[in-house]
């Protein structure tokens, strides 16, 4: 299977680099504290898709700290890939809940890239990735 290394010494908190893998989007956002206080304060029975659509924590449930890749959760790792029918979505504070928002037919995601309100049914997905020193990210 290929894998990719990511520098991401250069991003800077509270914003995001886009980098493609498989020839698709991958989202890497460096959170802001206020962004992961938000996602973390969601309760899981106000989401939509229960599940953290993360296969480095198989089964686990959608809660912030079950999708972002490192403790402290200013890491978020996700395929940029709207799963209503695979547009990209927008970031950077987009869309009612301050995430992402698809243009095609009005998805939005939260702070945690959960899907909160439109038609996708599945939080953004996360591809497997893991930190293999302090910059560098490992997708695949
Ligand atoms: Fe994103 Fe339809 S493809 S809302």
């Amino acid at each position: 299977l290929s894998s990719i290394r990511v520098d991401v010494s250069g991003v800077e908190v509270g914003t995001q680099i886009s980098v493609k893998f498989l020839g698709k989007p991958v989202f890497i956002r460096r959170r802001t504290e206020e962004e992961i206080s938000e996602a973390r304060a969601v309760e899981l029975s106000e989401l939509i898709d229960q599940s953290a659509e993360n296969p480095n924590k198989p089964g686990a449930d959608a809660s912030d700290e079950n999708r972002s890749l490192d403790e402290s959760g200013e890491w978020l790792v996700m395929m940029g890939v709207c799963t209503h029918l695979g547009c990209v979505p927008l970031g950077d504070g987009a869309g009612d809940f301050h995430g992402w928002f698809c243009p095609c037919h009005g998805s939005h995601y939260d702070t945690s890239g959960r899907i909160r309100k439109g038609p996708a049914p599945e939080n953004l997905h996360i591809p497997v990735a893991e930190f293999v020193d302090e910059n560098t990210i490992k997708l695949g």
